[in-house]
Parts: structure tokens; C-alpha cells; sequence
């Protein structure tokens, strides 16, 4: 019984440290972004809700571009979108994949507490066409 909760206490110490390990990373960041947003560099000038030298995605999420607007703008930015900032490099290293996948969760940043209802979704998905 005793080795039991020895157990039982090595595992939960296991578990806080892989807590742990993930809090290295902004709380608001999902992991796979983290690492794209590292790789790219994108993480020295971009948080999800604060402006950094360039702006906050959740701004970004309220122009309401296409996720195909986002691929473009990464690879050309358009600096007179975001008067008072600096001009972002265009980003072609990037490959189109990794780029989608920031450009859809960018887009997921709109702040509207919508994600779980179906209609709100398929209200934009609409508004798109
Ligand atoms: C050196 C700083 C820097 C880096 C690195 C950077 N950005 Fe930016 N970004 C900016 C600035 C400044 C702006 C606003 C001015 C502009 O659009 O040129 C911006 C704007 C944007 C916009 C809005 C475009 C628009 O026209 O509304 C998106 C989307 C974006 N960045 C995504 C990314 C992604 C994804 C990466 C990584 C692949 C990245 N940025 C890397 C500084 C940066």
C-alpha cells in the first residue's frame, strides 16, 4: 500500500513537471503555433492579444480576411494596413502549409466566444463567398 502511493505521488510530480515544461510558452499560445511561430520568427513581433512591433492577431482576426488573405499578406505584407507600424518583412520562407496553419488559428483570434456554436461558424463561413 505504501509503494502504492509512492506511486501514486511520482506520477503526479510527473505530471505538474510536463505542466511545467508548457508554461514556457505564452499561456495564450497553443503549442503547435509556439514552435511555427518560433521557427518563422514570427514570435519576436507578434503575441495573440498584445501589440508587439507588429500587432496583436486578435487585430488581425477583426480585418476578417480570408485564411488565403492571411497566406498572401505573410508572403506580401501590405504596410498600409497597420499605420504607426513599422513595415513587416514579407515572410517567403515560409512554406504554404505552415503558413495556413497560422493564417487559420490567426483567424480563430476574433475574440467572439463563438468557437463551440455551429451557427456563428457557418454564418462567416458565408460571409466569405
Ligand atoms: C520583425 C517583426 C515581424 C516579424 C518577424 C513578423 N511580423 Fe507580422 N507584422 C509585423 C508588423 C510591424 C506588421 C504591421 C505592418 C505590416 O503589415 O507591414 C505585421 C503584420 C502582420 C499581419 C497583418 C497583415 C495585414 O496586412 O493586415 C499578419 C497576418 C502577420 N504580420 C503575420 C505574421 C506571421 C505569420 C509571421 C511569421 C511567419 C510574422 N508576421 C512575422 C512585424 C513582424
Amino acid at each position: 500500500m505504501k509503494k502504492f502511493v509512492g506511486i501514486l505521488i511520482a506520477s503526479a510530480s510527473l505530471a505538474l513537471a510536463a505542466i511545467d515544461a508548457n508554461a514556457q510558452a505564452p499561456s495564450d499560445i497553443p503549442e503547435e503555433m509556439n514552435t511555427l511561430m518560433t521557427k518563422y520568427t514570427c514570435i519576436a513581433c507578434h503575441r495573440p492579444n498584445q501589440r508587439l512591433v507588429g500587432p496583436a492577431y486578435s487585430d488581425v482576426a477583426k480585418k476578417k480576411y480570408s485564411n488565403e488573405e492571411i497566406v498572401n499578406l505573410i508572403y506580401n505584407p501590405i504596410p498600409a494596413h497597420w499605420p504607426g507600424y513599422p513595415p513587416m518583412a514579407a515572410m517567403k520562407q515560409v512554406p504554404k502549409e505552415d503558413a495556413m496553419k497560422l493564417a487559420v488559428w490567426i483567424n480563430s483570434l476574433d475574440g467572439s466566444p463563438a468557437k463551440k456554436g455551429g451557427a456563428t461558424k457557418a454564418k462567416s463561413k458565408g460571409k466569405k463567398a
